[in-house]
């Protein structure tokens, strides 16, 4: 069964129709083409697919499209200002947080949303808000740097 709905994505707002058992993450994807948000276990398991909602982080692949409708959903395709990455793209950036990628629009979505709340973190925190973003390959310690050095940048 097909339905019209209406997203808001990044503040722009997208008439689509789509399947009724559709998840978000594909539609980000496959319909809309905003390919930044990873999919992966689609289980909810390895947080690749992490956007906000409302500016909470959700897992992407256990959302239907038609249930985000009247949401403000952010992607890691929303987070820069034009060529001006945010902090914390920065900071990963900088701390070479990033191996594949894969992980990282996740892991970077997951951070922002875990600043926003939490301003001055330990890194045992950063740890804790992060450990349902799985990472194959950074080893998590510049991970974890990264997100440190974007909350002094933030201050
Ligand atoms: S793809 Fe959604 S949590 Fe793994
Ligand atoms: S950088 Fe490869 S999975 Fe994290």
């Amino acid at each position: 069964m097909k339905q019209d709905i209406v997203l808001k994505v990044n503040g722009v707002t997208y008439n689509v129709t789509v399947e009724t058992h559709r998840t978000l993450v594909e539609v980000l994807r496959d319909t809309l083409g905003l390919t930044g948000t990873k999919k992966s276990c689609n289980e909810g398991e390895c947080g690749a697919c992490t956007i906000l909602m409302d500016g909470k982080p959700v897992a992407s692949c256990l959302v239907l499209a038609v249930a985000a409708q009247g949401k403000e959903i952010t992607t890691i395709e929303g987070l820069a200002q034009g060529e001006k990455l945010d902090p914390v793209q920065e900071a990963f950036v900088k701390h070479t947080a990033i191996q594949c990628g894969f992980c990282t629009p996740g892991m970077v979505i997951a951070a922002k949303a875990f600043l926003d709340e939490h301003p001055k973190p330990t890194p045992a925190e950063v740890r804790k808000a992060l450990s349902g973003n799985l990472c194959r390959c950074t080893g998590y310690q510049q991970i974890v740097d990264a997100v440190m050095a974007a909350a002094e940048t933030m201050k």
